[in-house]
């Protein structure tokens, strides 16, 4: 969604307001997503941000784990937490507040200099309502559950029922009222409302309150914004029927929840899907029906205005499938984040892919040091070699990550990482095409007969990856790891073009600085990416 115009509402608050609160703090522009040609970049401080993320494990929304959570950012290089506030414990008498967890949290992240997203863990908590409050789960007259199609209860809240909705966003509100009186320097940069929300098994509500608002049309608003002529859910979306009337009611309830909030303070908002699987066309009963699956964006963009962005939980392990999440959220008008993903050492390499795709921020899931693994999803322990894998990364990238974001805002951008089988990709970016192989040794070749080698240990592992951003016709910023890059020139580039001249540096505040030139040995099998690093490429051709 466009947002240039916003206005910079951080600024209107006034001297007297931050004056009142704990903080001495000067209050900063509001943290805003910015989209133009397409691209999009998150707007931090008035500048673009890369956020370099890491969750927390889902029990670590207490004071008492703190301590276990700032040490694994620290060893990652991430600048930002994303990490739960309960419903259950703001709120655990009707009515009567509780942000002290909240204020814990803004006091220990600024003094570790960390940026904090805040996931409201409410009526939806990866569909069901284990984060709500005693009393609302106890009162099913008020808050029912959905029925399913032979009338028993459902272990999901429905999102048909307004006693639902008012209560779940009194409780949010003051969440972001609080935001709003004790975070005038914006340490939370983006909020998310929910959690991959949707219901397994019963793809909507069957009740008799739900099945009369199916039985009329589409709503007109909805048909208008898929460009359908409308009608009954059942003409409009066939088998699908069920899943979509559930997403639209869904996306509405979440989005008067975030429309509210950001009356309050206008932070970036988004929702994270449970994934249906690659497949585009899901099993309504075995998805998160409801969530912002690939295949329901249009959906969610209808009913949802107020989320800046839906984004995709990725726990698969397959290069493939997570090529075409990434592709799939990544769109012109839908920033591509990457709220969760497998902490596991194999899943580092997908930062690059998504970065490429112009990621505004990425969050393996599970950083946190309780002793909790989420294992088959995420990594069986994290190891020095597991944090490495993705603290290297972010490492490469800590210092010049707004400069990353500022770029990929403004430039041409590509990125992948390793496929199951290993096989390298080929790019072209205008005159010129990069080649990815993987498995390599930084010198010679693997075809080589005249002297014998060994494969390197990385040869059968899932690493190497590389995001590219093309800064002018010539010249492009590389950063990447266990891969080795080929440039060539494209089908109707110039004649006699080659590589010119290979820096290692770093861009600092808009200036590639350079801290030496490769050559030798360092270019002449292709340049050879082992442990993370910036470089510059400077193509050129003779007459
Ligand atoms: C996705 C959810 O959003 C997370 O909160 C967590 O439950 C993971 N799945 C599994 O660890």
């Amino acid at each position: 969604m466009v947002r240039m115009k916003r206005v910079l509402a951080g600024l209107a608050l006034s001297a007297s307001m931050i004056a009142g609160v704990a903080s001495s703090q000067t209050a900063t522009e509001i943290p805003r997503i910015v989209t133009k040609g397409g691209r999009h970049a998150l707007i931090v401080d008035g500048a673009p941000f890369l956020m370099l993320g890491a969750q927390v494990n889902n029990s670590s929304n207490y004071a008492a784990a703190l301590p276990q959570v700032w040490p694994m950012l620290d060893r990652i290089h991430a600048n930002t937490v994303e990490i739960p506030i309960a419903w259950q414990q703001v709120e655990p008498v009707e009515g009567k507040f509780d942000l002290s967890f909240l204020q814990t949290l803004l006091d220990q992240a600024r003094a570790h200099d960390k940026r904090v997203v805040l996931l409201w863990f409410g009526t939806w908590k990866n569909t069901s309502p284990g984060y709500t409050p005693d009393w609302f789960k106890a009162d099913n007259r008020r808050f029912p559950r959905m029925k399913a199609k032979d009338g028993t209860d459902h272990y999901v809240h429905s999102p048909m029922f307004r006693a639902t909705l008012e209560a779940d966003k009194r409780a949010f509100v003051e969440v972001m009222r609080y935001l709003k009186a004790h975070d005038p320097q914006n340490t939370v940069i983006m909020v998310q409302p929910e959690n991959e929300v949707g219901s397994y098994r019963s793809p909507r509500d069957y009740g008799a309150q739900a099945n009369a608002v199916f039985a009329k049309p589409v709503p007109t608003e909805l048909a208008k914004a898929l460009k359908k002529p409308g009608g009954s859910w059942t003409q409009m979306f066939g088998a699908q029927a069920d899943r979509a009337f559930n997403t639209w009611h869904t996306a509405r309830f979440v989005d008067e929840i975030a429309a509210a909030g950001k009356a309050i303070k206008p932070l970036p908002m988004y929702v994270n899907a449970s994934l249906a699987g690659p497949s585009n066309v899901p099993d309504p009963t075995g998805v998160a029906s409801g969530g912002p699956q690939q295949d329901v964006l249009d959906i969610w963009k209808a009913a949802a205005p107020a989320i800046d962005f839906q984004a995709p939980d990725i726990y698969d392990r397959d290069a493939a499938h997570v090529a075409l999440y990434l592709d799939a959220y990544a769109r012109p008008d839908n920033a591509l984040m990457v709220p969760e993903i497998g902490n596991a050492k194999e899943f580092a390499r997908f930062f690059w892919a998504a970065l490429g795709r112009g990621a505004i921020g990425y969050a393996p899931f599970g950083m946190d040091d309780t002793g909790y693994f989420n294992y088959p999803l995420g990594a069986k322990a994290l190891d020095g070699e597991t944090l490495d894998a993705i603290g290297l990364k972010y490492g490469a990238l800590a210092t010049m990550g707004r400069d990353w974001a500022k770029i990929a805002f403004e430039h041409p951008t590509w990125g992948t990482a390793k496929p199951e089988d290993g096989a390298g990709q080929t790019t072209t970016m205008g005159d010129w095409t990069i080649a990815t192989s993987y498995g390599e040794w930084q010198f010679g070749q693997k075809d080589w007969t005249w002297i014998k080698s060994e494969p390197p240990t990385w040869a059968k592992e899932a690493v190497g990856g590389v995001a590219v951003a093309q800064l002018s016709p010539n010249e492009f910023l590389v950063v990447g790891d266990h891969v080795r890059l080929n440039f060539g020139t494209a089908k109707d580039g110039p004649k006699n073009g080659s590589v010119f001249r290979v820096e290692e540096g770093r861009v600092v505040d808009g200036r590639w600085v350079m801290s030496r030139i490769w050559n030798g040995d360092q270019t002449d099998y292709g340049i050879n990416l082992i442990t993370p690093v910036i470089l510059k490429v400077t193509m050129g051709s003779y007459k």
